[in-house]
């Protein structure tokens, strides 16, 4: 190069990168304690707790380790957890009719934890796939062909009434049946839980990512196979469009949260429902993207802690103001 070469820039906008201090005072997002929600699994009985395959430093716990998992977690800053069951295959049935008990051991646990932590915020899963022996997320027509509609709406209703009675927080319907959340809203009202929120999962997709999860609640061996076919509740991937007005629906519903899962792979649809409601918008990063993190780090192939902060602060950049993840643990502990 020439040695008075020199451009002609009015702009250099490397400027505001020249130093750590001058980057941060620019930094737009910053992911903080406060956004994250643990998600938790919980079994029964006084077992030790139970490794997940594909998710390194997640268990099933049974419900005094839950509640010491949720001690831990308060005293680092975590403000909620999002619970989910693991139920015994002998409890399972067509009808999920242990989402009807009132003394499951999921609310069993919800009970626990708010004798124990009274202000670590509740979130619940209203859906019945830990229930059911095919691990749909509602019930099905007598050729077991189709999962009905409304009839598993009545089922949510009572099982989000139960949650709020044990004292949960919020309510989260993650099953894509249409109508829940008025629904669900109004069973609630009429029972005096008037303050027990919903968070909806609103732009569900139908996601191979769920896959470690599956495994973890056993959803997905009890349907005796590992891609259980959701696409006729859960959104198809492709439809960008269709996940917005679905996911508005909610909101005139009366939806407290509205979310979007997967995170990662769906940040497109964060950032344009974060622009069109005026709620909170969570997101759920899921098992396989915590799953596929680990698994590239352990080859040596990715740096885990990078990519792990990257992943979350995209999903808190396209526009997120909650995020569910599996990190959130050692998050919160690093920040
Ligand atoms: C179902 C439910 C699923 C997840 C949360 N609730 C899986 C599914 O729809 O089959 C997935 C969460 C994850 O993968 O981390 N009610």
């Amino acid at each position: 190069m020439s040695e008075n070469f020199k451009l002609d820039l009015a702009r250099r906008p490397r400027r505001l990168r020249q130093m750590a201090a001058i980057r941060s005072l620019v930094q737009e997002t910053w992911l903080r304690k406060e956004d994250l929600i643990a998600p938790l699994f919980v079994m029964d009985g006084e077992g030790a707790k139970e490794t997940v395959g594909s998710m390194p430093g997640v268990y099933r716990l049974n419900i005094q380790d839950l509640v010491a998992e949720c001690t831990a977690l308060a005293e680092l800053g975590v403000l909620a957890i999002a619970l989910f069951p693991s139920i015994d295959p002998s409890l399972k049935d067509e009808q999920g009719t242990e989402a009807d008990n009132p003394d499951t051991f999921a609310l069993r646990a919800v009970k626990a934890i708010k004798k124990a932590i009274p202000e670590l915020i509740v979130v619940t899963d209203v859906a019945l796939d830990p229930y059911t022996s095919h691990g749909h997320d509602g019930v099905l027509d007598e050729n077991g062909a189709r999962v009905l509609n409304d009839e598993t709406v009545e089922r949510l209703c009572r099982m989000a009434v139960l949650q709020a009675e044990a004292g949960v927080d919020i309510v989260a319907p993650s099953d894509m049946m249409d109508g829940r959340v008025e629904a669900i809203r109004e069973a609630l009202d009429v029972s005096d839980h008037e303050d027990t929120a919903i968070m909806a999962y609103s732009a569900k997709f139908a996601s191979a990512y769920y896959g470690p999860f599956r495994e973890a609640v056993g959803s997905a061996q009890a349907a005796g196979t590992t891609q259980l076919d959701k696409k006729t509740y859960q959104l198809n991937p492709a439809n960008r469009r269709e996940a917005i007005a679905d996911a508005l629906l909610d909101d005139e519903e009366a939806a407290d949260f509205l979310m979007v899962k997967p995170a990662g792979p769906y940040l497109d649809i964060i950032r344009e429902l974060r622009n069109e409601t005026a709620l909170p918008v969570a997101a759920y990063q899921v098992s396989g993207e915590f799953a596929q993190i680990h698994a590239a780090s352990q080859k040596g192939w990715l740096d885990y802690e990078k990519c792990r902060d990257e992943s979350l602060m995209s999903i808190k950049r396209a526009g997120a103001d909650l995020i569910l993840t599996y990190f959130a643990k050692e998050i919160a502990a690093s920040l």
